[in-house]
């Protein structure tokens, strides 16, 4: 049976999707734990549940080569795969050569560190193997994480309107809240999901909505933490479409706008002091002039009264800036630009915690700008290469910086 209106709920399932059990492992089951967590609000990566299924075929010494926790590791698939090729190519001695596999353990080593078994015991295997943004951009939220259990490396493309319960009485589990699931497609779907998880995972932050643009995740979140009659401040250097929502639509609900430079810090302390603020809205670094803000300052300065910060992080990326470790309460991309990065998707996501996102969420499966499951998975696609772009980036723009700063021509004004 296939339902398609339940306001209230947001609970993901585990998998509908299994294509092979793991009669060694036992443990491949739907991913109940994921809804458990603390943290997302689910449990992003499962210990040891059905890795061993992930792993395809190993030559005879591949297992001696690496340690449990190197062998289950998805990483090492691509290790695996130039053993096994070394090992086919040189089948006529039954085993890999001893170079090819020596650099897999090699390489292997170096990837991930050694086991722990009172990690793998604690259900800390695949989190301490996300020990950089580089391998967070990369795996999280993916393979361990997602709520589909498939032999697919990648994750797989859910393109479903609506999801399937078994039995009635599972409908009704599921209402009354006792059974996880995926519920319409306009209030979630597990390819976007596992989006969700891997840009909390790059954020550090309890929960992330995303949506199907930027302005999409801007108009959202404003309308829903901005109340009617309500006061807003935001900065002059600001993406025109966000400034043009924020002047022309608010002021039709009562809300109205200081607006005040980036780097003036009084004027932001004279705004809170002569109106009851719900939100401070920043770009930082911002559209088009690249200014920054103090975020660490100006959280502190709102949060004395009462109100929230978001940061709009589109043009520093979730790897040049952690702006909820600087104390923001929410931090907006448009997934457009860098995250995606490839210029064919559109996209937006906001981050922060769970009670936040969830007030947000909760607008959004009303105005139902949701993203594309085909465009959930180009982000993700895009986003493996996110640490290698941002580096190039940073670096190619430092040297521009340089030249220009010794340029005759150019002056400091
Ligand atoms: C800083 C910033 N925020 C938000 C947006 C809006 O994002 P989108 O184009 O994905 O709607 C843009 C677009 O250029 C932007 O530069």
């Amino acid at each position: 049976m296939a339902v398609s209106s339940c306001p209230c709920l947001k609970l993901f399932v585990a998998s509908s999707f299994e294509c092979r059990s793991d009669s060694s492992s036992g443990t491949d089951q739907p991913s109940q734990g994921r809804f458990n967590s603390a943290r997302h609000g689910t449990t992003p990566f499962l210990s040891g549940t059905g890795m061993s299924s992930l792993i395809l075929k190993f030559p005879p010494n591949f297992v001696r080569q690496l340690s449990t926790k190197a062998r289950r590791n998805c990483s090492n698939i691509g290790v695996a795969q130039i053993v096994a090729a070394s090992w086919s190519n040189n089948s006529a001695s039954g085993a890999p050569s001893a170079a090819a596999a020596a650099a897999a353990a090699a390489a292997a080593a170096s990837a991930i560190p050694a086991a722990d078994p009172a990690d793998v015991l604690a259900g800390n295997e695949y989190k301490s193997f996300l020990s950089s943004d580089g391998s967070i951009a990369v795996h999280a939220g993916e393979r361990l994480g997602r709520g589909i259990v498939t032999d697919a490396i990648t994750t797989p493309v859910v393109n479903t309107s609506a999801y399937f319960f078994k039995k009635t009485q599972e409908l009704i589990d599921f209402k009354e809240k006792r059974h996880a699931s995926y519920e319409y497609g306009r209030y979630g779907n597990p390819t976007t999901q596992v989006l969700e998880d891997k840009i909390s995972e790059l954020e550090g932050a309890e929960s992330t909505l995303i949506l199907a643009s930027g302005m999409c995740a801007s108009t959202v979140l404003l309308l829903a933490l901005v109340p009617a009659g309500g006061h807003l401040v935001t900065t002059t250097d600001c993406y025109r479409k966000t400034r043009i929502f924020m002047e022309t639509f608010l002021p039709k609900m009562g809300i109205t706008v200081t607006v005040i430079d980036p780097a003036d810090v009084k004027a932001l302390e004279s705004a809170l002091e002569i109106n009851k603020v719900s939100l401070f809205f920043t770009e930082s670094p911002t559209n088009p002039y690249m200014r920054c803000v103090d975020i660490e300052l100006v959280s502190e300065l709102c949060h004395r009264k009462g109100a929230l910060v978001c940061i709009d992080g589109t043009f520093a990326t979730p790897l040049n800036q952690k702006a909820l470790a600087l104390g923001a309460d929410l931090i907006l991309h448009s997934a457009t630009k860098f995250i995606g990065g490839h210029n064919d998707v559109l996209g937006g996501c906001i981050s922060g915690s769970t009670k936040l996102i969830s007030e947000i969420r909760n607008l959004h499966h009303v105005l139902g700008g949701t993203l594309n499951p085909n465009a959930a998975y180009l982000i993700i696609r895009g986003m493996k290469t996110l640490h290698l772009r941002v580096q190039q980036q940073n670096s190619t723009a430092l040297r521009m910086a340089k030249i220009l700063e010794e340029h005759p021509k150019v002056c400091i004004l």
